[in-house]
């Protein structure tokens, strides 16, 4: 049977007219329609029609929206989301003034993380990530990025891996796997570079392609993980295996991570929190999308990514959360459009299109999901408010009441109706 999504006060279509993506002056156009309903047929948008023109409605199942604003459903591309333990400690140390990079030098940081990851079984990876999922598809999320990283052996990177894949399976969103084997070097191989290196690239890089472990191959270049060299040859590895590639670069230091990703054609290159003048231009002349993640320097407290020089000079621009346990504590989505608006001076117009269509395109989604366009996917996020403004304008608060996947309703909070 036909669904029809009946009467909501708006739909931010994110119409790209068929681009799908949005770069420039167009990521702040979201094809606000009014008076507009959606059908679905066979779990795609099937058509958008005026209200006036509905007939024949004993056809439909409907579902009433009124009063409510439709968005595309939601895609948070950057994520650590599975992970064990706390950095709680630590964290205390940052706020009296040791640095990420301090922590990280001195053996903690992400290898804190590693070794909480590698005491977990699978099962108990599985566990402990389960709520963290239903609270993202409760924020309105259907498609879901999730790397590995916090194992940094083969043994553990795989059991990281096959965590994410068996997510995949038992949720109703989309979940994607990233490998990040090159997140930064394990302790006990610190001194040992070549051996960790050798072993991404000769055992961990093809068990994961021949075993379809996953789509995206990521790494973090920086002077406490690896050097660009070392990135480059994770990333010839990666891409003759059939791995798309996307890097952590520019968080801290420009050492020339991000000229190697764009020499790679990397889908997108996320953090950018420390770029320069002269990498804007390069990064124009790209395909690659750059993935701003404000909760880290909200976290962390230092710089924030240069989001108005980025649009400004045609750049495509996403935005993502990065939960993890270190540098982003943080998976409120709303959170992330504040901090958006109010640090990097996006508009309410350019963050929706930042956390739809442009947070497709980094994951290579674009085609099926991440606006509201006949042909794709119904995936929708449904928000229990007049305007889209209140978005941005309630802070930290979630007012998603519906998430829809492939024309299923997976999420309803009742409590709110
Ligand atoms: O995206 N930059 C490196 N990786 C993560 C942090 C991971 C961690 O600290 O556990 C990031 O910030
Ligand atoms: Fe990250």
């Amino acid at each position: 049977m036909l669904k029809l999504l009946k009467n909501p006060e708006q739909i931010i279509t994110v119409n790209t007219n068929g681009k799908n993506f949005k770069f420039g002056k167009l990521q702040n156009q979201i094809g606000l329609l009014s008076e507009h309903s959606i059908i679905i047929e066979n779990n795609l948008i099937a058509d958008i029609i005026p209200n006036a023109s509905i007939k024949n409605e004993s056809t439909f199942q409907i579902i009433d929206f009124t009063k409510k604003i439709i968005l595309p459903g939601l895609v948070e591309s950057h994520t650590h989301t599975v992970f064990a333990g706390s950095r709680s400690i630590e964290f205390m140390k940052k706020l009296k003034g040791v640095t990420y990079d301090e922590i990280a030098k001195s053996g903690g940081g992400i290898n804190t993380t590693v070794t909480a990851v590698r005491e977990k079984s699978f099962e108990e990876l599985v566990n402990l990530t389960i709520p963290k999922i239903k609270n993202f598809i409760s924020q309105g999320v259907t498609t879901l990025e999730i790397k590995s990283g916090y194992g940094l052996n083969f043994e553990n990177e795989i059991k990281m891996l096959n965590v994410i894949n068996h997510l995949n399976k038992i949720f109703p969103i989309e979940i994607v796997s990233t490998f990040l084997g090159a997140h930064t070097f394990p302790n006990d191989l610190k001194n040992k570079r070549e051996v960790y290196l050798d072993e991404i690239i000769l055992k961990m890089l093809p068990f994961i392609s021949e075993n379809k472990l996953a789509e995206f191959c990521d790494g973090f270049c920086e002077t406490s993980a690896f050097t660009p060299e070392e990135i480059e040859k994770v990333f010839i590895r990666a891409k003759s295996l059939g791995l798309k590639l996307k890097l952590h670069s520019e968080q801290f230091n420009n050492i020339g991570g991000l000229e190697k990703a764009l020499e790679h054609n990397a889908i997108s290159i996320d953090h950018l929190e420390v770029l320069k003048e002269n990498q804007i231009e390069k990064l124009k002349n790209s395909d690659t999308v750059s993935v701003l993640l404000p909760g880290v320097s909200y976290f962390l407290n230092y710089d924030y990514a240069p989001a108005r020089k980025l649009i400004d000079n045609d750049c495509t621009v996403a935005l993502a959360t990065d939960y993890n346990p270190g540098s982003s504590n943080i998976n409120s989505l709303s959170l992330i459009f504040s901090l958006a608006a109010i640090k990097l001076k996006m508009t309410p117009e350019e963050i929706i299109s930042a956390y739809t269509i442009n947070a497709a395109k980094s994951l290579d989604r674009n085609l099926q999901v991440g606006s509201i366009e006949l042909g794709k996917k119904a995936d929708f996020s449904i928000f229990d408010t007049l305007d889209y403004s209140e978005l941005i304008y309630n802070v930290n608060s979630n007012l998603n009441i519906m998430t829809i996947k492939n024309g299923e309703i997976i999420y309803h909070n009742k409590e709110r109706e």
